[in-house]
């Protein structure tokens, strides 16, 4: 009863899998709830509470122990979340250095925030780990976008980050204090971290074609007729936007905010500067978000409850996402607040464990000509939190970069669309 009542502010929806399984309650539930809320819960039948147990184990123990080598301060074995004992080891700096992503897309980055190197938050991005080569995910929109070859490949010829932690070989003294039951060398957390992380990817982009389909029923898309316009007679085009996404180029990120204050002092990450390596041979960059406000690290504002003053900071700033929607997993420290257009301010958004959270990205705004508005949000953290990490999961369901984004609303319902024309999803994708 209590954790419904938590979740008043927005809809908890089953979605089905198929197209046979799609109701038109479930899709104009979700719909509703977009449009009010600003998100939604949805529960599917390929989430499962102990899939996304496992993967947020998993991201603590590749960001705290292998990236991040994060000090013990709570005087316990700093295997604390390392249930099944993994050994693990460091990375080198040399092997962070070959699973960087100077982009922000597919490998490791830095995300350094308004508030400075101290609430730097470390991010893990895969994409499609199945096509033989991710360049031709890609290269036609460059081609008709009129870029030359030798400007678009750099960009689309992405290194592969499991090369490199495959490859990782353990050091850690299999005598560590404080490692109960362990026995010997094991070396697999970076394949099960790679085939739970595949996997996680696979499942999403099932789920959010499911989510789309939905969200065609409830807009009551119908299949469009030479003239122009709908055909009222058709049946819903469910997979009105299954074929704009039918490439899967898709970006899934682990996100781990470390505990604040820690970040500039773990053992690596930024202060490695800018060191200059094989592979990167112009040396780190750390992505810094263009035009930072100038937010206090630590604010002040009141308890809801209490009307106390208590401390709380933003870790990620107001933005709204670059996605058709992005389906989100936090973990049970929460953080995560949307806009709240009636409230005038900031709600914070209760965890599900068994659900996922989806959000509208600027995409389906634009598909809809802002009918479904992408969600702006922030993340922060509360004192009582302060002394913990925190961990999200964050899928980005987005459109083939050839994809031409046409707003579906005639003038005519919609004022808001007014003088919008198409354009390639790819025009507004980020480029280094
Ligand atoms: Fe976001």
């Amino acid at each position: 009863m209590l954790r419904f009542s938590a979740v008043r502010r927005a809809t908890l929806v089953k979605v089905g899998r198929g197209v046979e399984n799609i109701t038109e309650s479930a899709s104009n539930s979700l719909l509703e709830s977009l449009q009010n809320h600003g998100y939604c819960y949805i529960q599917h039948p390929f989430i499962q509470k102990s899939i996304l147990d496992q993967l947020h184990r998993d991201c603590r123990i590749f960001f705290e122990q292998y990236v991040l080598n994060v000090p013990d301060t709570t005087g316990g074995t700093k295997r604390g979340n390392n249930k099944h004992n993994y050994n693990c080891s460091p990375l080198s700096e040399y092997e962070l250095e070959g699973i960087r992503s100077p982009t922000g897309f597919r490998g490791y980055y830095r995300y350094v925030g308004a508030s400075g190197l101290d609430d730097a938050i470390d991010c893990f991005s895969i994409g499609r780990e199945d096509a033989a080569d991710p360049a031709e995910l890609r290269r036609n929109y460059y081609i008709q976008a009129g870029w030359e070859e030798q400007e678009y490949l750099p960009l689309i010829n992405r290194r592969n980050p499991w090369d490199v932690l495959l490859n990782h070989v353990n050091t850690y003294p299999a005598t560590e204090k404080g490692a109960p039951h362990f026995t010997g060398p094991n070396n697999n957390f970076m394949s099960d971290f790679r085939d739970m992380m595949v996997a996680y990817y696979e499942l999403c982009s099932i789920v959010s074609i499911d989510v789309l389909r939905h969200i065609s029923c409830g807009l009551g898309i119908r299949p469009s007729i030479p003239q122009g316009g709908f055909d009222p007679a058709s049946e819903y085009d469910y997979n009105f936007f299954t074929s704009f996404h039918n490439k899967k180029d898709f970006d899934l990120q682990a996100k781990y905010y470390p505990q604040l204050g820690t970040a500039s002092r773990v053992k690596q990450g930024v202060e490695i500067g800018n060191k200059q390596s094989p592979q990167n041979p112009d040396g780190v960059r750390v992505l810094r978000r263009k035009g930072a406000k100038t937010t206090p690290l630590v604010g002040e504002d009141t308890d809801d409850e209490t009307g106390k003053s208590k401390e709380s900071v933003v870790r990620l700033d107001t933005h709204k996402d670059l996605s058709t929607l992005t389906l989100l997993s936090q973990d049970a420290l929460g953080g995560l607040e949307v806009w709240d257009e009636e409230k005038k301010d900031y709600v914070a958004v209760p965890v599900l464990e068994d659900a996922l959270l989806v959000n509208a990205g600027l995409f389906l705004e634009k598909w809809t000509g802002g009918l479904i508005e992408a969600t702006p949000h922030r993340v922060r953290t509360r004192s009582h939190h302060n002394n913990n990490s925190r961990c999200s999961i964050v899928f980005f369901a987005l459109p083939n970069h050839d994809a031409k984004i046409e707003p579906l609303l005639q003038q005519d319902d919609n004022p808001a669309v007014d003088t919008q024309e198409g354009f390639y999803a790819g025009d507004m994708m980020p480029t280094p």
